[in-house]
């Protein structure tokens, strides 16, 4: 592939995220057997790999979204708001949060405060990466595809001023 200006280098193949989502939704699948789990999935950012993961999950399940916003650019505002809310109630549900990327972990801690008092049965997070070093308050994903360093990423859902979700893979994304 030729190289692209905005790409310091790929992180994540193709291949390697559609091996690691088939690892994570068999282990969702084996985990909420007989459960029929909510997925709840985080817009913008997890729409390929919620499209991937439910493709490999073998239970029954029903889907929904949250659009939450906390991003310019590169850097996380830290204030975090609700674009577009639930449309079913998870009142008895077991609840799968799908995120792209942990980071500040604010998003998260936000979403599981607004939730919690919702009646869920359980709710666990499952993200495609988590970026341990810029941690601001503790979240604990349950299911994680990859770690990764503290580095600005694009691909697969994840963008840059709303560019480059459509690339196939994860990369690097080289500032200007
Ligand atoms: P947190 O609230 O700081 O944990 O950030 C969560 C959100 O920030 C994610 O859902 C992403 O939308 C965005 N984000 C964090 N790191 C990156 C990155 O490296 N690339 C693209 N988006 C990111």
């Amino acid at each position: 592939m030729a190289q692209q200006p905005f790409l310091e280098r790929i992180l994540i193949s193709e291949e390697q995220l559609a091996t690691r989502v088939q690892e994570l939704g068999r282990q969702i699948s084996a985990d909420y057997r007989g459960k029929k789990p909510l997925f709840v999935g985080i817009l913008r950012g997890c729409i390929l790999f919620y499209s991937d993961l439910i493709k490999n999950v073998s239970v029954d399940c029903t889907l929904d979204f949250m659009c939450l916003s906390s991003y310019s650019g590169t850097s996380s505002t830290g204030h975090v708001r609700t674009m577009l809310d639930l449309r079913e109630s998870i009142q008895d549900r077991h609840v799968i949060i799908v995120e792209d990327i942990v980071d500040t972990g604010l998003t998260l801690e936000y979403l599981q405060n607004h939730l919690k008092d919702r009646g869920a049965a359980s709710i666990e997070i499952c993200c495609l990466l988590d970026k341990p070093a810029n941690r601001k308050v503790e979240v604990h994903p349950k299911y994680v595809g990859f770690t990764i360093k503290d580095e600005f990423v694009i691909g697969y859902g994840l963008d840059y001023n709303e560019l480059y979700r459509n690339l196939p893979y994860i990369g690097v994304f080289k500032k200007q």
